[in-house]
Order: structure tokens, then sequence, then C-alpha cells
């Protein structure tokens, strides 16, 4: 569980995401898209779940794509090559069912460009048409952009200050694209801040596009016991970790996962406070 490599992918306004590459032989050889690791920096800390956006069998390894929210990730960030995680659990979760849907539309908002990722390149492996829409807060916060491209058949960047491709939301030019019924989408899938998972489901409700979301619920253990990632999705309570974290856009109780994913910011803000972090 030694990290052999990191590069720091945007540093601005106090935002950092960085990628790191992590000896896990076990885990490379057994990860698929759409799936996830649980990490605990120290023997103190905290798990947290982080997408595995990419694997290498030959070399053993992982790589996590993770924006510095909290203390968890700000430790991990403090990590370098040559230091190892305490634990890496995984891989968890289903991984995504890619098969040939025909035209899919790939959504990823922030640092969920990172979550996308995997599942945009097992789409297109599986003989899909990827359109992709990326979206950041600012230009520099955009992350990924010639790897999705080099997959892509059409990429679209969206920035809410309008520094780099078009002025606005994701949302904005799914609603284009879909308003123009030029090419038939079969799938939408999409991953980030939950109010845009929230506007893509919305928006694909109306036209009736299967979409697929990835939920960012709490998670402690992410092996189904301790109920944290409960969502409720079509009426049903389900298990974000073993029952997801894939789920019907269509069904979600957005409003209950909005709740949950705020319970404890202000005591992790205050643990924060008190590591100067
Ligand atoms: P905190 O200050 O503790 O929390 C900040 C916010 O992060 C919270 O308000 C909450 O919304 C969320 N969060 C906190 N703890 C958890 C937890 N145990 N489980 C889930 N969410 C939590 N982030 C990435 O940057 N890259 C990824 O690839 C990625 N993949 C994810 C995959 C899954 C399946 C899930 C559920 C989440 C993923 N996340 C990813 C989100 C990541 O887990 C949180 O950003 C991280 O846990 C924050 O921890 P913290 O202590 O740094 O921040
Ligand atoms: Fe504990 Fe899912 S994280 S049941
Ligand atoms: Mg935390």
């Amino acid at each position: 569980m030694k990290i052999l490599h990191k590069e720091v992918l945007a540093d601005t306004g106090g935002v950092r995401i960085t990628k790191i590459k992590l000896s896990a032989p076990d885990i490379a050889k057994k990860a698929a898209a759409g799936q996830f690791v649980v990490v605990m920096v120290s023997k103190e800390g905290e798990r947290i779940p982080l997408t595995v956006a990419e694997k290498d069998q030959a070399s053993g390894t992982i790589t996590l794509i993770f924006q510095e929210v909290g203390l968890t990730t700000k430790l991990l960030g403090r990590l370098g090559p040559g230091d190892s995680v305490y634990a890496l659990a995984g891989p968890l979760g289903h991984a995504t069912e890619t098969k040939n849907y025909g035209n899919v539309i790939v959504i990823g908002g922030g640092v969920g460009i990172a979550e996308i990722y995997p599942v945009a390149r097992a789409l297109k492996e599986t003989g899909n048409k990827i359109t992709t829409i990326i979206g950041a807060r600012t230009k520099d916060l955009l992350i990924l952009e010639s790897q999705l491209k080099s997959l892509s058949e059409q990429l679209y960047i969206t920035t809410d200050d309008g520094s780099y491709g078009k002025r606005g939301f994701v949302t904005d030019i799914l609603q284009e694209l879909l308003a123009k019924k030029q090419i038939s989408y079969s799938l939408i899938y999409a991953v980030g801040p939950i109010p845009m998972m929230e506007k893509v489901s919305q928006i694909t409700k109306e036209t009736n596009i299967k979409t697929i979301v990835s939920l960012n619920a709490l998670m402690v253990d992410a092996t189904g016991m301790c109920g944290c990632c409960r969502v409720t999705v079509g009426g049903n309570v389900k298990f974000s970790c073993i029952d997801g974290p894939e789920f019907d856009g269509h069904f979600v109780d957005w409003k209950e996962l909005q709740k949950r994913s705020s319970i404890y910011i202000d005591p992790e803000q205050h643990i924060c406070r008190l590591q100067n972090l």
C-alpha cells in the first residue's frame, strides 16, 4: 500500500485535486469500472471511499484522484512517494454494467470527472459512442480533459465563471443536446455534486432516458454492516456500498441524500480547525 507516484492535478483558490498511484496488486487484479476502495490514512483515522480511477495489473498498481475537502483527504494529500496508507480495502461496490448501449453521454462535475473516467473508458471498450460533458468552477480546476477527449466523439466543457469552455453548468449542455434531437442517446451516466446529479436526472426523466448516477453517500465500513450509507431508491432502502454506488437517478430520494451527507459537517470542520488544516 505504498504510494509510488503523486501528482497535483489542480491547486487553486484553496482547492487541491491530487492523483496518487499506489501499490495494491490484489485490488489491481480485480477492480472494474465503477468500483471503489476504502482508505484509512492512519491507524486512528476514519475510513473514506475513493473511486479506482485507473488500475494496472502488470505493475500491480491502482490510481486514486481526490479533492482535499476535509481532514482525511487533507492528511492523504500530505503523503508522498515512499509513504504508505495504513489500510486499503477493495474493490468494493458493484461494477458498472458495461454493454453496448449505442450512444451514451457521460457527465462529470468537479472531482466527479475522476469518477466518470474509468466508466467512459469501459463503455468505449464495449463499443459505445461517447459524448462527454465535464464542468468545473473554473478552468484551473478542470481535470482529465485530454484523457476524456481521446475517448469521446465529442467533448463539451463548462465552467461556472466562464474562464474555459461555455459559461454555465453541465446540465445546460445536456439540455441543448437533448433538445437538438440529432442523436438518440440510450444512456446517461453522471457523477458530481448531489444537486448536479439530481438536475441531470430531472432533465432525462422528461425524455425517459436511462440515467445512472454514482452516489456519494456517507460510508463507514463499506461492507454492508453499519447502515451509514443508506439511501432510498424507488421507495426502498438500499445500502449504497453493497447495493450501489450506482443507482437509477430517476428513483433516488435526493432530498434525503443531501440531508444525510451533511450530518457531520460541523464536527468535521471543527476537527480540521483543531489540527490547523
Ligand atoms: P470531511 O470534512 O470529513 O467531509 C467532507 C464531505 O465529504 C462531507 O460533508 C461528506 O459529504 C463527504 N464525506 C465525508 N466522509 C465521508 C465518508 N466516510 N464517506 C463518503 N463521503 C464522506 N472523492 C474524491 O475526491 N475522489 C473520488 O474518487 C471519490 N470517490 C468516491 C466514491 C464513493 C463510492 C463515495 C461514496 C465517495 C467518493 N468520494 C470521492 C468522496 C470522498 O469519500 C469524500 O470527499 C471524503 O470522504 C471526504 O473526507 P474528509 O475527511 O476529507 O472530509
Ligand atoms: Fe456501512 Fe454501507 S457503509 S453499510
Ligand atoms: Mg472526514
